[in-house]
């Protein structure tokens, strides 16, 4: 669509497409993906070769300063990190009454609220009063803290004690040190690493989007990192990693594999972890992923890579043309799993490492802000219709 219509002002404003696909709507220095080709970039890297040889911590310090650290810069950073990760005690004696609010235990609300209290408890004022130092102060806090509260979180559903975080272990086994117990092996620490870093960022992705409209409004960084969690809550977005698992437990043996597919296309529905607005062409994230996957092992994996052959080659028959291939939720749940990350964790993972990418857009669009307020094509019965008198 390229027709005009009414912006709300009496001036004509530009039909874009539903879903806004393909419409750009900002600068950004932060990175972007290049979904014909399948890639996509940190800065001027390529991301997932980033995630294959640096550290989340790294990966932080290059959006956050725009470069890799060198090493007196990547100590200098962790050391800024390791106070953030502690609840503050006011926060600390609510988490138990938020991880037990509900009937059941939604780990993403848990953190929006969790998240919400602490940014509220650091006195955090609106990004139009701050400077850009301070904002990065308080983008540090959050991203920092993140990782603390959905472990701890989730331990404190499960009537376990949360574990505080560990001076000595870096980003990726700390977290999973918080969430465990335990201290990782490092070969699962590392599969986690690679996860994380490659969920940093993505483009301008629906959470992204989400945090630079409510930065936009000169909003508070706590106010935008919240709204990008309930965005990335929904399945079209992040909530699907542990609906693709749950999919293979549903298929159950490769040889009902087919059937089972193809009856849930025909019913309207959408397989998880395949289909991608942006990508065309294979996920990188994905390749690696499945790599990753592949490394660790396991029936699961092997089970895994059957299920997604047999799910290329149906949606090739059902839906041709659409170009539909695995996305980064498919393997992602066979990484966490084989690391020890329960399901109920998947999405509030991938929430950890997003955080880093939101702040870093939060902080891009506080340095040049203009406020987001696009339009809409009204569609209801024309106005202005007499108001009836009260009957
Ligand atoms: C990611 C996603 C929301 C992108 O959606 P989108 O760009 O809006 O794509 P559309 O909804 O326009 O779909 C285009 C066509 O492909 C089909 N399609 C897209 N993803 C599909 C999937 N996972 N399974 C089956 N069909 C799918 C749609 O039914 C539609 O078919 P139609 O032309 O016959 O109506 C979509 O692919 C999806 O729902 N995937 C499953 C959820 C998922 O894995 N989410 C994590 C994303 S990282």
């Amino acid at each position: 669509m390229s027709d005009k219509s009414n912006d709300g002002n009496g001036s004509t404003a530009t039909e874009v497409p539903k879903g806004l696909e393909g419409v750009v709507v900002a600068d950004t220095a932060i990175g972007d993906v290049r979904g014909e080709e399948g890639f996509y970039h940190y800065r001027q890297y390529n991301a997932v070769e980033i995630a294959e040889k640096r550290t989340v911590e790294d990966a932080w310090h290059l959006m956050f300063e725009g470069k890799l650290p060198s090493k007196a810069e990547r100590d200098s950073f962790s050391e800024e990190i390791r106070p953030l990760r502690s609840v503050p005690d006011q926060v600390k004696k609510l988490l138990p009454a938020v991880a037990t609010a509900g009937d059941h235990f939604l780990p993403l609300d848990a953190l929006r609220t969790a998240l919400s209290l602490c940014t509220f408890a650091y006195d955090f004022h609106p990004s139009l009063d701050v400077d850009a130092e301070e904002l990065r102060g308080q983008a540090m806090r959050v991203c920092a803290i993140v990782p603390t509260l959905v472990t701890s979180l989730y331990r404190l559903s499960e009537g376990q004690e949360p574990v505080e975080p560990s001076d000595d272990l870096p980003y990726a086994a700390n977290y999973l040190h918080m969430l465990t117990g335990e201290e990782p092996s490092a070969e699962q620490a590392g599969a986690i690493e690679q996860y994380l870093i490659s969920t940093i960022d993505h483009g301008f992705n629906s959470s992204t989007f989400t945090a630079r409209v409510i930065t936009s409004t000169g909003a508070d960084l706590g106010g935008a990192v919240v709204g990008a969690i309930g965005a990335l809550s929904g399945p079209l977005h992040g909530g699907a990693p542990s609906r693709a698992l749950d999919m293979l437990d549903a298929i159950g043996e490769p040889d009902n594999a087919e059937t089972w597919i193809r009856n849930a296309i025909e019913k309207g529905e959408r397989i998880m972890g395949f289909g991608h607005r942006v990508y065309k062409t294979n996920d990188p994230r994905s390749l690696m992923l499945r790599d990753v996957a592949e490394r660790l092992g396991g029936e699961q994996y092997e089970f895994a890579r059957k299920i997604e052959d047999s799910v290329l080659k149906v949606l090739e028959e059902l839906k041709p043309g659409r170009r539909l291939r695995t996305n980064v939720e498919f393997y992602s749940g066979v990484v966490m799993n084989s690391c020890g990350v329960p399901r109920a964790m998947f999405t509030p993972t991938f929430a950890s490492s997003r955080t880093i990418g939101w702040c870093a857009h939060v902080l891009e669009q506080a340095a040049d802000n203009r406020l987001i307020r696009p339009a809409a094509r009204y569609t209801g019965p024309p106005p202005p219709e007499p108001v009836p008198d009260p009957e």
